[in-house]
């Protein structure tokens, strides 16, 4: 897959909105153009921009296997309100099987190790198969959800994945995608209410208390720099 200049991307995306720079990904790169999406508030933004401009991109997201039935709602609304299609990938079943017949169901919380493992299984081997042949890889990563995040850029090579990256939303507050969402009507989970503000999979994610860092309910009981191999930030 041949990989675009990042350049001509930057370029673009300074002097054009994000409902502009999406569609010229669109008319430009087609079918290896693509939007993931964990049905997250910024991940409901872009679905809700890319529903609103009719643009053909393919939506795609990773169901571990371990999500909130209050995401799987998300997913269910969403697909109903939009009419849009959304292509699930699965961890392969032969690793799931050998994984949880050897080591539990819970290996997750005995060490990081298991703890990556249990993520390269469900998340990064599907992420992997997902992006094969695809040269833009659209996320919904921003820059103030993290202090490793804030170096991140609005296009930018992901060494990992071999794709660009493009994370439309990089500068916005919370306060804005909230109002976003609000102001659009745009399905989110019901978590939100209940003080889950970045959510991942059910046993790994617990809400945040007032004042605490946005992704300090992500893998809360480790003290290590906290990322599962989707996003190296
Ligand atoms: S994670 O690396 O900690 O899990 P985070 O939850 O912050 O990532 O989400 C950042 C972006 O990664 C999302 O906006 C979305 O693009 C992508 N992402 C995360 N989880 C998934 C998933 N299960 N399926 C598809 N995309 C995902
Ligand atoms: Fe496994 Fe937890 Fe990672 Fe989900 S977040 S893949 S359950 S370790």
């Amino acid at each position: 897959m041949n990989i675009p200049d990042l350049e001509p991307l930057k370029t673009i995306s300074s002097q054009f909105s994000i409902d502009e720079t999406l569609q010229y990904l669109v008319n430009n790169y087609q079918n290896s153009v693509c939007f993931s999406t964990s049905f997250g508030q910024e991940d409901q933004v872009i679905t809700n921009i890319i529903a609103r401009n009719k643009l053909a991109l393919n939506i795609f997201t990773i169901d571990t296997g371990r999500m909130f039935q209050e995401t799987y709602d998300v997913y269910q609304n969403t697909i109903e309100k939009y009419g849009i299609n959304i292509v699930t990938y699965f961890p392969e079943a032969t690793n799931l099987e050998k994984l949880v017949s050897e080591k539990g169901p819970n290996s997750f919380y005995n060490s990081v190790e298991n703890r990556k493992e249990c993520c390269l299984i469900r998340k990064v081997l599907p992420l992997t198969k997902a992006l094969q042949g695809m040269s833009i890889w659209i996320t919904g990563l921003r820059a103030a959800q993290s202090e490793s995040r804030n170096d991140l850029q609005l296009f930018e090579y992901d060494f990992k994945y071999k794709v660009i990256k493009y994370n439309p939303l990089l500068q916005w507050t919370l306060e804005e995608v909230e109002t976003y969402l609000q102001k659009n009507n745009v399905p989110q989970s019901s978590l939100h209410k209940r003080g889950f503000v970045s959510i991942g999979c059910a046993p790994c994610t617990r809400a945040i208390e007032k004042g605490e860092d946005i992704r300090a309910g992500r893998w809360w009981w480790e003290t290590s720099h906290k990322e599962c191999g989707l996003h190296q930030k």
